[in-house]
């Protein structure tokens, strides 16, 4: 049986996060313009998201742009929010015929108008799909999602509409830009890094993280089916020992 079908039978993680790295490199050691790395990336999360859904993936969270990719140089800024334009129109059809619903986290009110209009378009054209979330992190940081949650929060103490016994963990994820989804139950990170980077700091508590040197635009089909197999070799533990979970 090929990988691709024995993933299939077993354990199946329900959500997928991952930190799409190595655009730049991959681009620099071809000779090209890191705008080409993107490019290429954009390909590859194509290819990942077709085969996530076609794997059984309910939910695939990808880190297309943090809030501390504002301070790279202007030009590449603006080259990357002009693929997320031209991305976004090119791939309403593969969401489409794939039935992927596309969602957005972070603080996308950030973006360019006419990226954020655009994003919101295919959001609204895909809202009824329903085979699995494509969730895009645009302009997305976990520290500030943290704060605003606490800011909301404090607010409506100020306020006298919440109590502070009210406040536990449950509630706490209700403000955050996640809440309407499972935390992840994977994390891969591509190029060798070993780092969160400010990702989902509060949902990847408990996530299985996978760690793979290839550069993002290489890392394909058979890479993914790789990490999930990976995936579902591991015990998850969530703080007990292992007898309680198969006694
Ligand atoms: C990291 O590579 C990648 C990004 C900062 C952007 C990821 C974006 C895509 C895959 C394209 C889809 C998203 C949009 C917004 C169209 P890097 O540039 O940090 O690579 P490096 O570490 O090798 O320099």
């Amino acid at each position: 049986m090929s990988i691709k079908e024995e993933i299939k039978n077993y354990n199946v993680p329900q959500h997928i996060a991952i930190i799409m790295d190595g655009n730049g490199r991959w681009a620099k050691d071809k000779g090209l313009l890191r705008a080409l790395g993107h490019e290429n990336g954009v390909d590859a999360l194509r290819k990942i998201a077709t085969a996530s859904a076609e794997a059984g993936i309910k939910f695939l969270t990808v880190y297309a742009f943090s809030s501390e990719n504002w301070k790279r140089p202007r030009t590449e800024v603006n080259a990357l929010m002009s693929l997320l334009v031209s991305s976004l129109k090119k791939e309403l059809k593969t969401l489409m015929d794939n039935d992927i619903r596309l969602n957005a986290i972070g603080n996308t009110s950030n973006l360019p108008a006419r990226c954020f209009r655009e994003l919101k378009e295919v959001m609204r054209k895909t809202a009824a799909n329903k085979h699995m979330v494509l969730t895009l992190a645009l302009s997305y940081g976990s520290k500030e999602e943290i704060v605003k949650a606490t800011t909301e929060i404090a607010q409506k103490v100020k306020e006298g509409t919440v109590d502070l016994e009210d406040i536990n963990e449950e509630f706490f994820e209700k403000h955050l830009y996640t809440s309407d989804m499972p935390h992840p139950d994977l994390l891969i990170r591509t190029s060798g890094e070993y780092r969160i980077s400010n990702y989902l700091l509060w949902q990847i508590a408990y996530s299985e993280l996978y760690f793979v040197d290839k550069l993002w635009p290489d890392f394909n089909e058979e890479d993914l089916y790789e990490a999930i197999s990976d995936y579902q070799k591991r015990e998850r533990r969530f703080g007990k020992i292992s007898e309680q979970l198969n006694p």
